[in-house]
């Protein structure tokens, strides 16, 4: 991927998934008009899930662009997301078949 992309990860660690870091792909997905398991040339953002950030009892735990981000409500996440995307192609896009990330993540 171009080095230029903003990049979001999504910890997937055990205290993360157990507060709902799923819900988290999911909007970022649909936020950044992209898929996790999926990323084309195209996008704007790239969405990837990672592995403990070393904050778990603060989770669910992002990596927003560089910045570690730390229990934010699901409304709070969305919006740094859309702080990310290019003005004229936020929630522009749409991509098929968002529902897979049980898949990805294999569990
Ligand atoms: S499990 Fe997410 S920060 Fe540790």
């Amino acid at each position: 991927m171009s080095e230029n992309k903003k990049v979001v990860k999504i910890c997937c660690g055990r205290h993360c998934l157990e507060n709902f870091s799923r819900d988290y792909i999911k909007a970022a997905e649909k936020t950044c008009c992209t898929r996790a398991d999926r990323p084309s040339p195209k996008d704007d953002v790239i969405v990837e899930t990672t592995g403990c950030l070393g904050f778990c009892g603060l989770g669910p735990n992002t990596l927003i662009d560089g910045k570690i981000e730390t229990g934010l409500s699901i409304n709070e996440f969305e919006e740094k997301l859309r702080n990310l995307m290019p003005k004229n192609k936020e929630n522009k896009k749409e991509r098929n078949g968002l529902e897979s990330i049980d898949d990805l993540l294999n569990i």
